[in-house]
């Protein structure tokens, strides 16, 4: 699974857990430099000493829901003249509850994580990729994607967001060198649902979720094969197909069933 030989860096976010760390371990086996970020950089250094031995792994602690963190990460990557051919838009995260009820500042951040950071980062960081010729970016979306999520309203929308987006993105790049792979994942085994507080939701209580590990090594190879997108799960992708015969009415109201505690 050897990736085109390159000292330049792949740039993780959200690599101090789930899926984002295993695919860190993936960039590493395959020889490739890492820039690893999260707000957690105690996790992070747990991660650089595992696969130091393998590659030279750079972290950057950084709320990336915030502006001015985002803006300091760019700078940075720009200051020390860091190459990123890889740029993995993983970092990102759930809030359980009906509108209404949420608390905003918190939606607020949400949104500006899974959509904002993950648009700031791909612009940013194109330019240079299109100038060599050469990049690959995956963002990690959900099949969230795919249908209204009330009780999650706002996190199904901003994935939403990032498939659109994606496909988007990977339709401007055609023949420049540098592609978009937009992953989505189902319910999966990782601190996504803790974080969320929604362990008791239908979605994953008493479900045996895939691991972490296969969902990141699907996205990470089609992102190599440069696939547009990628849904993880057969009965994933069954689902998804269905719905596109599926009225949209009937559709909201069987994933707010799923969702429900
Ligand atoms: N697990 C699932 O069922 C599932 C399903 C579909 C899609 N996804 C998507 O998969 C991606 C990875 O999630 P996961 O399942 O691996 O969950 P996870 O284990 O909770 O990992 C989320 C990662 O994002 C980072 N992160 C969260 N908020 C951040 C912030 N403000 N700034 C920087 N980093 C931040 C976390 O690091 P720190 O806390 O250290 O900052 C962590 O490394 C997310 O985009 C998620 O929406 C997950």
């Amino acid at each position: 699974m050897r990736n085109k030989k390159s000292s330049n860096y792949a740039l993780i976010t959200g690599a101090s857990s789930g899926i984002g760390l295993e695919l860190a371990r993936l960039f590493a086996a395959d020889g490739i430099p890492l820039i690893l970020v999260a707000r957690r950089l105690d996790r992070l250094e747990i991660l650089q000493t595992e696969l130091s031995e393998q590659v030279d792994v750079k972290l950057f602690a950084c709320d990336l829901s915030d502006t001015i963190a985002r803006t300091q990460l760019l700078e940075h990557i720009a200051g020390q003249q860091l190459k990123i051919d890889y740029l993995i838009n993983n970092a990102g995260c759930g809030q359980f509850g009906a509108i209404a009820d949420n608390d905003w500042p918190a939606t607020n951040d949400m949104l500006q994580l899974n959509m904002v950071a993950t648009s700031h980062l791909c612009r940013s960081l194109l330019p240079a990729m299109k100038e060599r010729a050469f990049g690959r970016i995956l963002n990690v979306a959900s099949t969230a994607a795919f249908q209204p999520g009330p009780g999650m309203a706002a996190y199904f929308a901003s994935k939403a967001y990032v498939l659109s987006y994606s496909e988007a993105l990977a339709y401007e790049l055609k023949g420049c060198g540098v592609t978009a792979t937009c992953l989505c994942p189902g319910a999966t085994q990782t601190e996504f649902f803790s974080q969320a507080v929604m362990e008791d939701s239908g979605l994953v209580k008493d479900k045996q979720l895939p691991a972490a590990a296969h969902v990141a090594l699907q996205g990470y190879q089609a992102m190599n094969q440069a696939k547009a997108l990628t849904i993880h799960g057969f009965f994933n992708r069954l689902r998804i197909f269905s719905l596109r015969t599926a009225p949209r009415r009937m559709a909201t109201a069987i994933t707010a069933a799923i969702l429900k505690k």
